[in-house]
């Protein structure tokens, strides 16, 4: 050993021994009793016991069940928390070794155990050390009288934490007479500044946030990390990795979104570890004994696509014995679908109640009204949907519930957009504001389950947590329902969940809703590309596009798609004779811009009725990749058509259709009724090949060039009527 080596050996021995001498003797072997008060057990409280549970500490919960007359946790009060304590401490008070730490609970929770924890406070020195923080609150003006600190510390009281041995904390709470509404803080904060009993009883503050952080004024300073598959809260400010993580003040929301991760909720390595904990399991489940779900409707506005939002509901799979159904419709406009609703499946739940539109029952009424209604009947959940909701996973329902929350909701989005049901953060009047991970939540990136201020428009809530929610939609009547129950929920400290740990579904929009039509969801392939898609393109549409697809080509260059549904096609045809223009079929064509056609037909052009763009649209949507799939090499990107109609053949109107070639780089034609059923005879005979296809298939598409090579003609349909669509692409 050099000289040096033995040199710092013994600097360090006298250093301990100085001071162990000096200071207190380590106490990491002592007992550790953390102690807590919470008069009910909210999911504050059970946030911070999961923590607590997590780290093995042994907690003492006392105040359970009594009337709290501490006042309101965010201004003056506390006492009571003083004085819950006398009762309850002095049979610890010659405890030998026993080192007890308070700390809140509603608002606090642990990421670390014993060790770290008895570490850090053997380390301090102290005996008694209180939580600290950058304000003096609630009597500004003592804060001259606080020692000075480094200007990374925090220089003054927090009453929220504390820890100290037995002797020394059940004496300082002894102390003094206080009341129940007089301030806990100013109590500690007094005994702190008198420098006797400081200097007694070995006070001291923990300025660098060893052990307790407290959030408010401080949430610029503190990251969230991770270390394998933990998670800690570190303090950029004091370089500190701090235990006791109190969200006090007005940062509630976003001490509950930190708390998401913490005591390893989420890692990023492991994913939502709280999300595996406390399931229900319904799978062994007798149909008889599943739990009993009004689901609650709420039709408050026109809705595009309101069809599946009811097939949808109809489809979740849970027994319908087990399901109450309600609705709330506030819309003339949906009477006819609420009914189509019950004439199918009234008499498969065990009730069905409707309130409707002329019964004149506002949004807030009829929702706080499922919650009386719920609890009334006993039920187990209460399920409340908007009609603006596609839930296109049947297992929405079950598992939802197996995760066990007090409320929770699906992430819903509307397709390709930043909108969706909740929102991340507030902003300081309380409405939306994004949070840090809101991008990484509606993405997928991060998944899990995620407490949240604001959720809407499907949430299932836990009916033991209907009554703190009872009239809770009317609680801020200046706001809208939903946000007024979200509110009243964050004041009755009931937890709202997102969870994104898979898709259920999605948002329609309908905020430009053009009612005006017959079909209005043929016309709103823009606002809701996703649903359209599913109600009007075939469902075989994508197979042609796969690289060893096989296309049929009944006659040469002609290729043959399945492209629209049954449902287009018969939408489409009502929408046409419900316009009811159709044309002479007379070469004269004042729709023309030379008047004059060569070849008429009876038709309807697509822009007469106001479907011209969203026609283009699906041309490059859906048409234009078929194109490049069988006339390779020929790109033309929007495709252009000027002429797109639909054409009515029927024998004592027009019949046929004499050769012709048409004025296109390609033409399609779409069928969109069935021969043998709908009409006789009918198809297109192709004259240079002498080919004819006479079967054609409901919602399949030919393709086929224009001008040069395909001179055709339509054939006679012999009874019925037949109706085509026709676009002359890229003339
Ligand atoms: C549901 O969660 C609560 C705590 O919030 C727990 O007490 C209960 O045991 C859980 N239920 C199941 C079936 O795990
Ligand atoms: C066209 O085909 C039909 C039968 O498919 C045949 O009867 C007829 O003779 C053909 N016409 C010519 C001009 O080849």
């Amino acid at each position: 050993m050099g000289v040096l080596h033995i040199w710092i050996a013994l600097v360090f021995g006298l250093c301990l021994g100085f001071c162990v001498a000096e200071e207190e003797a380590s106490t990491t072997d002592h007992e550790l009793l953390l102690l807590t008060i919470a008069t009910e057990e909210n999911d504050g409280f059970r946030q911070f016991m999961r923590s607590a549970k997590k780290y093995d500490l042994d907690v003492k919960v006392f105040g359970l069940g009594v009337e709290w007359r501490g006042g309101n946790m965010e201004s003056v009060g506390g006492g009571h928390k003083i004085n819950i304590l006398k009762e309850n401490l002095r049979p610890y008070r010659n405890k030998k070794n026993l080192i007890l730490m308070f700390v809140d609970s509603y608002d606090v929770i642990l990421t670390a155990g014993k060790e770290a924890i008895l570490e850090r406070f053997s380390k301090s020195g102290a005996r008694v050390l209180f939580a600290a923080e950058d304000t003096c609150w609630p009597d500004r003006s003592l804060a001259d009288k606080y020692p000075a600190v480094k200007a990374s510390e925090k220089r003054y009281l927090n009453s929220g934490g504390f820890i100290g041995h037995a002797a020394e904390v059940v004496d300082m709470v002894d102390y003094q007479p206080i009341a129940d509404d007089e301030d806990d803080q100013l109590y500690y904060t007094k005994i702190f500044l008198n420098r006797v009993l400081r200097h007694d009883w070995n006070i001291k503050l923990d300025t660098r946030a060893e052990i307790f952080q407290n959030l408010n004024h401080a949430l610029g300073e503190v990251l969230i990390k991770y270390k394998g598959d933990h998670s800690y809260m570190y303090n950029v400010k004091t370089g500190t990795a701090p235990i006791v993580i109190h969200g006090n003040g007005p940062i509630k929301p976003e001490f509950f979104r930190m708390a998401n991760y913490l005591a390893d909720g989420w890692t990023s390595t492991e994913g939502c570890q709280s999300c595996k904990e406390d399931l229900i399991d319904l799978t062994s489940l007798k149909e008889a004994d599943y739990p009993t779900v009004l689901i609650a409707l709420f039709v408050e506005y026109r809705t595009p696509f309101i069809r599946e939002f009811f097939q949808r509901v109809a489809g979740l799979s849970y027994p319908r014995s087990k399901i109450q159904i309600y609705i709330h419709n506030a819309e003339d406009f949906h009477t006819k679908d609420v009914k189509k609703f019950l004439e199918e499946y009234e008499d498969h739940y065990s009730r069905v109640i409707v309130t409707s539109p002329e019964k004149r029952v506002s949004e807030r009424v009829a929702r706080d009204w499922a919650v009386e209604e719920c609890m009334r009947t006993n039920c187990n959940y209460l399920f409340s949907v908007d009609s603006i909701v596609q839930m296109t996973e049947p297992s929405l329902l079950t598992d939802l519930i197996t995760q066990n929350r007090s409320i929770i909701a699906p992430l819903l989005k509307r397709p390709g957009k930043l909108w969706s049901n909740f929102w991340g953060a507030l902003s300081h009047d309380n409405f939306y504001a994004r949070s840090e991970d809101y991008m990484d939540i509606i993405e997928y990136k991060k998944l899990g389950l995620w407490n949240v201020p604001h959720i809407s428009h499907t949430l299932l809530i836990q009916g033991h947590k209907l009554p703190a929610l009872k009239g809770a939609h009317s609680f801020n009547l200046n706001v809208d329902a939903d946000m007024s129950f979200c509110q009243a929920a964050r004041a009755k400290m009931v937890f709202m969940y997102v969870n994104n740990q898979a898709y259920w579904g999605h948002l329609v929009y309908a905020d430009h809703y053009d009612t005006s039509h017959l079909n209005n969801e043929l016309f709103d392939i823009f606002n809701n590309p996703l649903d359209w898609k599913e109600r009007y393109i075939h469902k075989d549409y994508a197979k042609a596009l796969e690289d060893d697809a096989e296309i049929e080509m009944p006659c040469p260059d002609v290729y043959w798609f399945p492209i629209v549904t049954d449902t287009f096609c018969d939408e489409f045809v009502a929408e046409f004779e419900n316009y009811g223009q159709w044309s002479s079929g007379k070469n004269n064509d004042p729709r023309l811009s030379g008047g004059y056609e060569n070849v008429p037909t009876v038709d309807i052009h697509m822009n007469q009725v106001g479907l011209e763009q969203q026609w283009l649209h699906f041309l490059a949507v859906y048409v234009r990749p078929l194109q490049e799939k069988v006339f390779a090499g020929y790109y033309h990107d929007p495709p252009q058509a000027i002429m797109n109609f639909i054409v009515r053949y029927k024998p004592e109107e027009q019949p046929l259709l004499r050769p012709h070639n048409d004025a296109s780089t390609y033409t399609i034609n779409i069928a969109l009724n069935r021969p043998g059923i709908d009409f006789e005879g009918g198809g297109c005979r192709f004259v240079r090949y002498n080919c004819s296809i006479t079967s054609p298939r409901k919602g399949w598409m030919f393709m086929h060039p224009g001008r040069l090579t395909h001179h055709h003609e339509g054939l006679r349909t012999t009874a019925g009527t037949r109706y085509i669509m026709i676009s002359f692409v890229d003339p």
